[in-house]
């Protein structure tokens, strides 16, 4: 059995998130409302690979005791650095590793990773098999339907089918389609069938504009086949959105200042080896705390003007 088949039958998966998912914010989720399954942010196979950029790629892979069952995201295009990196990640306190065909970053598709892959399917193969024959842990992608036509899912979903994935995360988009139009949603069941007729072992994964669980209960019944649904902006309306509960202010500051609490940890953490753990950034989870209540506004400008995390404390002290 691997991880994934020990997955309650429709399960529900923190989606990776650059700059989002660190090891922070999976503690966050998990005090809120913990997913079936994490992803970590994406990790380049060539950083890890390399003497300069391993000490980083390390970084994004430490995991904690409360994010797990948990998948390692990884990218790139060199199949060697792809063994090398599946080859470290049990020994890491991984469940698994994903490898994204799906990234549409101009940086990451010009270096050939990402949705990228898509245009080049014997390299995409490749990778897949130097990741599968280096590890034990179950290899699974998460890709978008085409990089520019949404009818290219019909020869690329078949051929990543064809490797044996252990699960097959569709975002039901193009590359160019960017998150810019509404999610392919009427393609499930053709992409249920290819699934059922190529690899009907391979867990379906769905992914897109499903905000939270009550959205995906209803895909689920729509379309029991699908085996897990993944929610990634959906954290930013409510970072409860695993649950069914609607969270009072009190326990958005509450978890607020716990987000916080753990910033100054992590901050502490890597500065002591020599890496930092920048504030700005720190801004973009405002929203995620801040409600749209009467004096929200004001309080949000009040935050955005915050250097510092004890400032942040000091605005929240007297709400
Ligand atoms: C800020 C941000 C960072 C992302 N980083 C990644 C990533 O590292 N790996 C990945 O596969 N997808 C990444 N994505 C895409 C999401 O995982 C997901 O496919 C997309 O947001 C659509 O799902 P949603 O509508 O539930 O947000 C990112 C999306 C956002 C908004």
């Amino acid at each position: 059995m691997n991880s994934w088949q020990e997955l309650p039958a429709h399960f529900l998966v923190l989606a990776p998130m650059e700059g989002v998912t660190d090891k922070v914010f999976r503690a966050v989720i998990a005090k809120a409302g913990k997913p079936d399954l994490f992803f970590t942010e994406f990790t380049n196979v060539s950083s890890f690979a390399s003497e300069k950029g391993r000490e980083n790629a390390l970084e994004r892979l430490e995991v904690i005791d409360t994010d797990h069952p948990i998948i390692a995201q990884i990218w790139g295009k060199n199949p060697e650095h792809f063994a090398k990196l599946a080859s470290a990640l049990e020994d890491l306190n991984f469940q698994g590793l994903d490898i994204n065909m799906g990234c549409p970053d101009r940086h990451v598709n010009k270096a050939g990773g990402g949705a990228a892959m898509i245009r080049t399917p014997e390299l995409a193969v490749e990778c897949i098999r130097q990741a599968k024959n280096s590890t034990n842990l179950p290899v699974s992608v998460k890709t978008r339907l085409g990089f520019t036509y949404v009818d290219e899912y019909k020869e690329w979903l078949p051929l990543l089918l064809a490797q044996n994935l252990a699960a097959l995360t569709v975002h039901l988009r193009t590359r160019k389609e960017m998150s810019k139009v509404p999610a392919h949603f009427e393609l499930i069941p053709e992409i249920i069938k290819l699934r059922d007729k190529i690899s009907p072992d391979t867990k379906l994964i769905i992914n897109g504009d499903i905000k939270d669980k009550s959205e995906a209960e209803k895909i689920f019944a729509k379309y029991p086949k699908i085996d897990g649904v993944m929610i990634g902006r959906g954290v930013f309306q409510n970072p409860y959105c695993f649950t069914l509960h609607q969270p009072t202010d009190e326990e958005l500051t509450n978890l607020f200042l716990y987000h916080l609490d753990l910033y100054d940890q992590r901050k502490q953490e890597l500065e002591q080896k020599g890496s930092r753990y920048p504030f700005e950034p720190l801004k973009h989870f405002f929203k995620l705390y801040i409600n749209s209540s009467p004096g929200a506004a004001e309080l949000r400008t009040k935050l955005m003007a915050c250097k510092t995390t004890d400032e942040i404390r000091s605005v929240l002290n007297k709400k």
